[in-house]
């Protein structure tokens, strides 16, 4: 269980890397969990902190009673926490607790912009984006337009800086900002954002960074990036209950209007008039906070911070390197993204032979190992990585009223995502049963029925999630 140390400080250990799971073959096996770019396993700090804290708790917002006071004050601790964790500075930046995750930040900041700054139209977004960092910005009446990405296809990489200047110049004194992902939840690419922000600045705009897949893979480096809104969800950061984080700089989010407005955030209030408070984070949070949630997420990211960045950031890179040269042996696999550049946390690929989602039903149902397939909430980022090969799809041996199906069983990929508990042995476990899926594949294939929406059920086999959970009757 104890899974990650550096020399003289504490491990941190993970629920449910014990967990296992019955196979459709009639074996009993550990769950092997490569699956957290999605959702991690939850650390055990986060449970240990709201143990200590629930016999306290209170609401916040208050300093009369004892348990008050230490519900605000330990909340007040998880806000400077984040900063330190990012590395923020708190004299140019706030972080705020909002919403279930980074969807809600994202468009808390796409709403504000786009009428703080309504005379610019243009928000340039990376086409790499999950659709939590698309959709916000065309809803709320900006003109989005795609920032290009370097290489072409299934090995497009990292956003192209001299086409990104192109669309400035273009679009002179008209962008709004430019909304990117650190690192692609798809290909795990890193997008520069240092210099994103240094070009986007030279020219008026702002830079919104979705941090989502970058966070739990090491430092941050916010003062350096100089974004100024950076995102994610505690979630991520093996906290399963946290709410979303928005970290910005406080003299843009002054300018922001249209918060949700209610208790919490004002000073004064009237039957005519009410006035916002002047300091932040209380400014931009209305209501109780998910106080529980946001001060088990601190906990987390304190005990990450004395594991060392520097070493959750080699363990995820030593992984992830093994991880890829292992998938690169085998001959069946066809990777996405440019094969030249790192991959931060997550990689996705397709089998030669074998559509996605029977890649990963398989693994599941025969090797307890948890990995995602379809496209990721990036479908146009991933149908433009499998454009060329869709189109090269032989289609002569299909009926005409099954192409659309079939085409559809094409679209995705299998995604593995790598975590602090996950460690090379988990690669070997991986890579033994894809190897032997090669040879499995015909006896295996007839087990399954395929569905429209490209997914491949079991004919006979289905977890009893119902008798895995005591607490249903
Ligand atoms: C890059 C990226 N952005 C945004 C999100 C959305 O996060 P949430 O569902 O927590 O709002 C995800 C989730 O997978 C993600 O990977």
């Amino acid at each position: 269980m104890m899974t990650m140390s550096t020399a003289n400080q504490p491990m941190l250990e993970f629920i449910g890397i014990d967990t296992r799971y019955d196979t459709a073959d009639g074996h009993n096996l550990p769950r092997l969990h490569l699956d957290g770019a999605a959702s991690p396993l939850a650390c055990k700090v986060a449970l240990d902190t709201t143990a200590e804290l629930l016999p306290h708790y209170s609401n916040s917002h208050s300093y009369v009673h004892n348990s008050a006071k230490i519900s605000t004050n330990a909340l007040a601790w998880a806000h400077d926490e984040l900063l330190n964790f990012l590395d923020a500075s708190p004299d140019l930046y706030t972080a705020i607790f909002i919403g279930a995750g980074t969807t809600a930040a994202i468009n808390r900041v796409a709403r504000g912009l786009s009428v703080a700054r309504a005379e610019k139209k243009i928000v340039l977004v990376s086409p790499m984006e999950h659709h939590a960092n698309d959709l916000p910005h065309r809803q709320f009446g900006n003109q989005v337009h795609y920032l290009p990405l370097q290489g072409h296809g299934a090995l497009q990489g990292a956003v192209d800086l001299q086409g990104m200047e192109a669309l400035f110049e273009e679009h002179s004194g008209n962008v709004n900002y430019v909304a990117v992902s650190s690192v692609s939840n798809v290909t795990g690419i890193r997008n520069p954002i240092e210099k994103i922000s240094q070009i986007a600045h030279k020219h008026g705009a702002l830079v919104v960074v979705d941090g989502a897949q970058s966070v739990a893979h090491g430092p941050s480096e916010l003062n350096r990036l100089n974004a100024d809104f950076f995102i994610f969800s505690g979630h991520k950061l093996y906290t399963p209950f946290s709410p979303g984080v928005l970290v910005a700089k406080k003299n843009i989010l002054q300018d922001l209007p249209e918060q949700d407005l209610g208790g919490g955030s004002v000073s004064t209030v009237s039957y005519y008039d009410y006035q916002l408070l002047a300091t932040y984070p209380d400014r931009e949070q209305s209501g109780t906070p998910n106080i529980a949630g946001s001060i088990a997420l601190a906990s987390v990211l304190k005990r990450m911070n004395k594991l060392g960045l520097e070493a959750v950031s080699q363990h995820s890179s030593r992984t992830m390197t093994y991880l890829v040269d292992e998938l690169k042996k085998l001959p069946n696999i066809t990777f996405y993204g440019d094969p030249s550049l790192a991959r931060i946390g997550a990689v996705s690929f397709n089998h030669k032979r074998i559509d996605h989602g029977l890649v990963a039903a398989i693994l599941n149902d025969y090797y307890a190992i948890a990995v995602r397939n379809e496209c990721f909430c990036a479908h146009p980022y991933v149908s433009s990585l499998l454009k060329e090969e869709l189109w090269q799809l032989d289609l002569s041996n299909i009926a005409d009223d099954q192409q659309e199906d079939y085409i559809n069983r094409k679209r995705g990929m299998v995604r593995i995502s790598i975590s602090l508990y996950n460690s090379t042995e988990d690669v070997d476990r991986l890579i033994s049963a894809l190897t032997e899926l090669d040879t499995r594949i015909d006896e295996l294939d007839k087990e399954y029925q395929a569905q429209n929406d490209g997914s491949y059920v079991h004919k006979t086999f289905n977890v009893d999630w119902r008798s895995e959970l005591s607490f249903i009757d």
